[in-house]
């Protein structure tokens, strides 16, 4: 009897540093990226939960494992065989139920947990996401707005409606807590109710290609009113855009996701950045050096392998666009407003 008694308190000690021992490795609630989403709640309450059973399992088997090798261990002098011992029925009933009564508490919290997640609001805000090799695309149909920044409304339940051009990405921004593959030639839903205003990113999580590690784009969750005033902010933009070559050209580029490799502030991403490449001398991998013009934009844009700037990758990483000639002015028009 005693030796239950030291186990049990052992247990019980064993399970708080456990937990504890967790917690410091970030893998309990405390560590965790800020809950933004109302989905989070339920996500992070059956997480701490399985944490805390995770810490008791390890005590219950490690503690007697480890208390008996010690207590029980072959005395000086004591040469005779253990006793003999033949099954204990109370015992084995215990450790068949409690482990069934867990397993079955926690697929109904699991359930539970999932029904939250996926609770559909029918007056959801749709936005269509296109993910590609390496930057993501929002659509707002209702106010013909693309952008490659996801802004949202606090409070307000949003559905993605998310598809890839090429290979498998995946849409995660960890302090909604929750993930979705976005495959080719499907699309894929993801429910999220933004409940703090801040801003957040999303991250690519499926390993898609060299430049997997920068597909990230800032998500902004705003107050409806913010969330209102942008819209229309954009939407007059958008409109305004539509009137000049440059301004189409831009709309062309956002649509195309070309600033996931190619930047507008002189960062050298997976591609040159466009910041005053008109009309700058550049080395190219086989040693020549030209000029950057407008010959030179249109060749690389539909055969981007024809001449490679020098210390990027070859053969180059870009897909061939097929553009009409007044777009691809258009698009020349956009990368000459870039100094
Ligand atoms: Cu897209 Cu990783």
């Amino acid at each position: 009897m005693q030796h239950f008694v030291i186990v049990g308190i052992l247990v019980i000690i064993t399970t708080i540093l456990t937990y504890l021992g967790l917690d410091v490795a970030g893998l309990a609630k405390q560590q965790h990226p800020i809950a933004a989403s109302a989905q989070s709640v339920s996500i992070d309450q059956l997480w701490q939960w399985e944490m805390i059973v995770i810490s008791f399992l390890f005590a219950v088997i490690f503690v007697p494992m480890m208390y008996s090798l010690v207590a029980f261990r072959q005395k000086k002098g004591e040469m005779k065989d253990g006793e003999h011992m033949e099954g204990n029925t109370s015992l084995e009933i215990a450790w068949t139920v409690i482990p069934l009564f867990l397993v079955v508490i926690f697929a109904y919290l699991g359930g539970w947990s999932l029904g939250e997640v996926r609770r559909v609001d029918p007056q959801a805000l749709v936005i269509n996401v296109k993910g590609q090799q390496f930057t993501w695309t929002f659509e707002y149909p209702e106010y013909g707005i693309i952008t490659n920044e996801l802004h949202l409304p606090a409070d307000r339940q949003v559905v993605l409606k998310m598809t890839s051009i090429d290979v498998i990405h995946s849409f995660w921004v960890p302090e909604f807590r929750i993930k979705q593959d976005v495959v080719p030639g499907r699309i894929t839903e993801y429910r999220v109710t933004p409940t703090l205003v801040g801003n957040y990113k999303v991250r690519c999580a499926e390993l898609c290609g060299t430049s997997h590690a920068y597909m990230e784009n800032a998500v902004i969750v705003n107050t409806q009113a913010d969330y209102d005033a942008w819209i229309a902010e954009q939407a007059e933009l958008a409109k305004l855009a539509a009137q000049t070559p440059e301004g189409q050209g831009r709309l062309l580029t956002v649509r195309n996701g070309c600033t996931g490799c190619h930047s507008l502030d002189g960062t050298p991403l997976t591609g040159p950045t466009w910041f005053n490449i008109f009309g700058k001398t550049e080395e190219m991998n086989d040693g020549s050096t030209l000029v950057i013009d407008e010959a030179y934009l249109i060749e690389s844009i539909l055969n981007p392998n024809a001449k490679i700037v020098a210390g990027f990758p070859s053969p180059s990483v870009m897909p061939a666009f097929v553009f009409s000639d007044e777009e691809l002015a258009n698009i020349i028009a956009y990368i000459k407003t870039l100094k």
